[in-house]
């Protein structure tokens, strides 16, 4: 990060100099850390449009090319080579693992899956019919009252043992949070299976019978996982990193980000998309709702659409959108009316003039529910898999931002336009 440039900037008649600093990839950012010592004013930028929060050595996306790159790896790449343990491991340390690296891990990994078997009562607390999501909210936040010996933040040693604790377990806590839902006992964790494989063997197995874990579900399920591990300083990560600027352990922190993840204008998209697309229900009925995303007076969206960064393309729905045909093609299922929606519904949007002005294009979320359904996971499930795939990503920011001896508490400051100072009046008087 060179800063040898700088910009000025002049405050009312007063010149105040920026240093510019230089990123390996992506536009140059002005530092403004010094401006409002300098000059006495704020900068003004809701939602973060032009503002970088941090620096990291992570993710890279490039909106206008439609690049992600985790560590430096393009994504196309990992989802094509490599697996979802593996990539973890790359987001946590930065490097891709050597042979005995990459064992050391798996081991480390699947030595904690089971959780606390206490845990299982606090499950039990909740309504049947809660929202995964609400449950994974308590039960991941619950686990600070489990693991003690892993909330010491100032130590690197409980760290590292927070980091894959969280990786090992959020499988095994969303697969529990399901099996609740529709009143089946929970299934403990298999680990002679890969990450994936455990997974779906949580989720879909029951006492009563053995169950066969296809491996080629189990390849389209470590790809949805690899393809939502992470994606730099989105509104959840972002969360996280707030919670954890502040001092708290590791495990609020990512009930944090789940609790953020849940809205649908982010991870809650995926269940929010196939719900829209099920109500479509026919491919007549989509310029009706083309227009109904069109009219400004109408709050429908069309989910599964848009992204603050992208604005080519999503090249994680291009890897979706294969997965979602060969997962189909897999299960014999054909003409399925909802990627019949889908497909046609993407091929409007491209070329109507509304979504192609404004650079909206299919993301992560429009191709994954398909897939996810197809599998036999119930719309519910949705986020809380997208919140198991990004704890990994949550967990590798939340370590770079504690690890950085330059951690400050987040602390964003404000434009106030409420009451000047007035003084108080006694309530008869009012
Ligand atoms: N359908 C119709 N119009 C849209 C959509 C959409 N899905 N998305 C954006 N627009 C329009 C807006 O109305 C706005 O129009 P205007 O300029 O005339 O006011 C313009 O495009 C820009 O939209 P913003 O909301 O300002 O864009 P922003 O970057 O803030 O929002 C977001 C991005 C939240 C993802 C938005 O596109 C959206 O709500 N999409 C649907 C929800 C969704 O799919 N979310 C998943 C995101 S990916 C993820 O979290 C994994």
């Amino acid at each position: 990060m060179a800063d040898s440039k700088s910009a000025k900037l002049l405050v009312e008649g007063k010149e105040i100099e920026l240093p510019i600093l230089s990123p390996t990839a992506g536009p140059d950012v002005l530092d403004i850390r010094k401006l409002y010592g300098q000059a006495d004013v704020f900068t003004y930028d809701p939602g973060f449009t032009s503002t970088a929060s941090c620096d990291s050595t992570i993710t890279y996306i490039d909106g206008d090319k439609g690049e992600l790159w985790y560590r430096g790896y393009p994504i196309e790449q990992l989802a094509a080579k490599s697996h979802y343990l593996e990539v973890c491991y790359l987001l946590l340390y930065g490097e891709l693992p050597t042979e005995d690296q990459m064992k050391d891990f798996e081991t480390r990994v699947t030595r904690h899956t089971m959780v606390h078997e206490q845990m299982h009562n606090f499950f039990r607390g909740f309504r049947r019919d809660a929202h995964p999501m609400a449950t994974m909210v308590g039960v991941v936040g619950a686990m600070s009252a489990f693991y003690h010996d892993s909330t010491d933040i100032s130590d690197p040693l409980q760290r590292e043992i927070a980091s894959v604790r969280l990786i090992a377990k959020l499988p095994t806590i969303a697969a529990m949070a399901y099996k609740y839902s529709i009143g089946q006992p929970f299934v403990y964790p298999r680990n002679d299976l890969d990450y994936a494989a455990n997974f779906l063997h949580m989720c879909f197995a029951v006492p009563a019978e053995p169950y066969h874990v296809d491996p080629a579900l189990a390849r389209a399920m470590d790809r949805i996982f690899t393809l939502h591990a992470d994606h730099e300083q989105n509104a959840s990560t972002s969360t996280v990193r707030l919670a954890g600027s502040s001092g708290a352990n590791p495990f609020a922190c990512i009930a944090a980000g789940i609790a953020c993840l849940w809205g649908p204008a982010h991870g809650g998209a995926n269940q929010a998309c196939l719900e829209m697309l099920r109500e479509i229900g026919t491919v007549d009925r989509i310029p009706e709702y083309i227009a109904k995303a069109k009219d400004k007076n109408d709050p429908f969206r069309l989910m599964g659409f848009g992204h603050r960064v992208y604005k080519n393309f999503d090249p994680r729905a291009k890897v979706m959108k294969e997965s979602a045909d060969e997962v189909l093609d897999l299960l014999g299922v054909h003409n399925n009316p909802t990627l019949q929606v889908a497909k046609e519904l993407e091929r409007i949007a491209l070329e109507d003039e509304y979504f192609v002005s404004k650079k909206l294009y299919p993301n992560v979320d429009f191709y994954s529910g398909i897939i996810l359904e197809a599998m036999g996971f119930p719309t519910s499930m949705f986020t809380p898999i997208f919140a198991l795939s990004r704890t990994v990503g949550w967990i590798s920011q939340w370590k770079e931002m504690i690890g950085d001896p330059q951690n400050k508490i987040g602390r964003p400051r404000q434009l106030y336009v409420g009451a000047d100072k007035r003084d108080y009046v006694d309530l008869g008087k009012r």
